[in-house]
């Protein structure tokens, strides 16, 4: 059994301090095996930002795997977006863009979806990554639970306007598909929702769940309260159960409980 507590869209800048005190306080006593940030750890990727983002993480006390979002890509700098888009992001949060966790029960690898190329702060998967995916996930067996991890939505949200899905992921899903993978995590979005690669990408035949969190910390609410994701890895068994703020501490909702059966995943009542 193992813990992840999935935290996203950060935002350090835009923070609210009341929400980053109890979220800090939260982790530390739900003690995850990994704390995995599915990017948007800044508002503007300035320096002040990230030592900030740097200070919470090591304030958690657990083992963190994060990926940039397109909001840790410098915006109005354009010398800096251009020629070191993530040289703060290396130099504060990882030097690796893809970062890879594995112990005895599981395996996730971050995908830096972040491009300095588009302004509209959409996302794309290289083929390069998609290498990456193979060589590190395919050759471990399958009783690991196979996790990525990356900024930017495989999975449209279940209702509200369309959004961009990260580009190439289609192609994406078949290398995880490959690689025996059983789980997303994204951001972007700024929402919560869990779901099944399947339901949009009809060309996937394996099972893959997408568990999508919403903003942790920042005022940038998109009609959702901040959140988190803790999910419990289990197999056969997944669930994720989302925290939601309520103004003054974090409540757990109901869990979202999957079983695998017939290399399916199905939600359990
Ligand atoms: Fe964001
Ligand atoms: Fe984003």
């Amino acid at each position: 059994m193992r813990t992840i507590a999935h935290i996203s869209d950060l935002h350090f800048g835009r923070e609210d301090a009341a929400i980053v005190a109890a979220l800090k306080e939260e982790l530390r006593e739900d003690a995850p095996d990994l704390v995995a940030v599915s990017g948007d750890l800044t508002q503007r990727a300035r320096r002040r930002e990230f030592e900030a983002a740097r200070e919470f993480l090591r304030g958690l006390g657990a083992p963190i795997l994060a990926v940039p979002g397109n909001h840790d890509i410098p915006l109005f700098d354009v010398a800096r977006r251009v020629f070191q888009p993530l040289a703060r992001y290396h130099r504060y949060i990882h030097a690796d863009d893809n970062p890879f966790y594995v112990d005895g029960e599981l395996a996730v690898l971050g995908l830096n979806t972040a491009r300095r190329g588009t302004l509209a702060g959409d996302g794309r998967i290289s083929l390069s990554q998609m290498a990456i995916v193979r060589e590190r996930l395919a050759p471990l067996p399958e009783t690991l639970v196979k996790v990525l991890v990356a900024h930017h939505p495989f999975l449209p949200a279940p209702s509200g306007p369309p959004q961009a899905l990260v580009g190439r992921g289609r192609q994406g899903l078949q290398a995880a598909e490959a690689a025996g993978v059983d789980l997303l995590l994204t951001g972007h979005l700024h929402r919560g929702f869990t779901g099944d690669v399947r339901t949009h990408h009809v060309a996937i035949k394996r099972s893959i769940l997408v568990f999508q969190a919403g903003t942790a910390v920042s005022t940038r609410l998109r009609g959702e309260a901040n959140s988190y994701n803790l999910i419990a890895l289990d197999p056969p068994r997944l669930s994720c159960t989302v925290h939601a703020w309520d103004g003054r501490r974090f409540v757990p909702l109901e869990p979202t409980r999957f079983l695998k059966t017939d290399e399916q995943w199905r939600r359990e009542a």
